[in-house]
């Protein structure tokens, strides 16, 4: 099959009906394809891969079958194994190796697409603006976005070897042309 975005859009829609999963699976998407560009790699392949990997979660929303039960679906489905273990790699449960800079980058991006996302809400000018070092501060606050493991944060942008603030300005730069879909507002239309 040819590995698009587009497909794996279509896929994640057929599986996922919630908004807040469809976003998360759009901010993750962002991300991960900014990296793409920046490293000369494969941007549709990343891209497609960030969209799925949580594909099943609504389906499966607990860590005994996600996501290793989605896998399955994704094999038949045609979709490659480089796509299918990257999508099996960023769940910390299943203690995969990410030995790829695709796996590494997934891993680095779902939990602060999420966080920054959760920060870009709670501002009238959504992530326009949004300053790095008022993410760490957030980040700082257990309560804030509590569901946002900090832990895998700062193990992400170790592992992909970036200072934490610039990852922090990457990710909330990927997710500013997307501002609308993500349900952020922006500096053109703060109240
Ligand atoms: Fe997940
Ligand atoms: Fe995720």
């Amino acid at each position: 099959m040819e590995v698009t975005r587009d497909r794996a859009w279509e896929t994640l829609t057929r599986y996922t009906q919630s908004e807040a999963l469809r976003r998360h699976a759009l901010a993750v998407e962002a991300s991960v394809g900014f990296y793409a560009q920046r490293y000369d790699e494969d941007e549709e392949l990343w891209r497609a891969t960030a969209l799925l990997h949580d594909f099943d979660y609504e389906i499966h929303p607990t860590l005994d079958k996600h996501p290793q039960d989605g896998a399955p679906i994704l094999r038949e489905e045609g979709w490659p194994e480089e796509v299918i273990e990257a999508v099996l790699s960023h769940a910390e449960h299943l203690e995969l190796p990410r030995d790829t800079q695709l796996k590494k980058v997934l891993f680095a991006c779902d939990e602060l697409s999420g966080f920054v996302h959760a920060c870009g809400l709670v501002r009238p000018t959504g992530v326009d603006g949004l300053e790095p070092k008022s993410v760490k501060k957030k980040l700082k606050q257990p309560s804030f976005a509590a569901g946002v493991h900090r832990d895998e944060v700062y193990a992400g942008a170790e592992l992909l070897g970036v200072e934490l603030d610039d990852h922090i300005q990457t990710v909330t730069d990927a997710m500013k042309p997307i501002a609308g879909e993500l349900g952020l507002r922006t500096e053109a239309n703060a109240a």
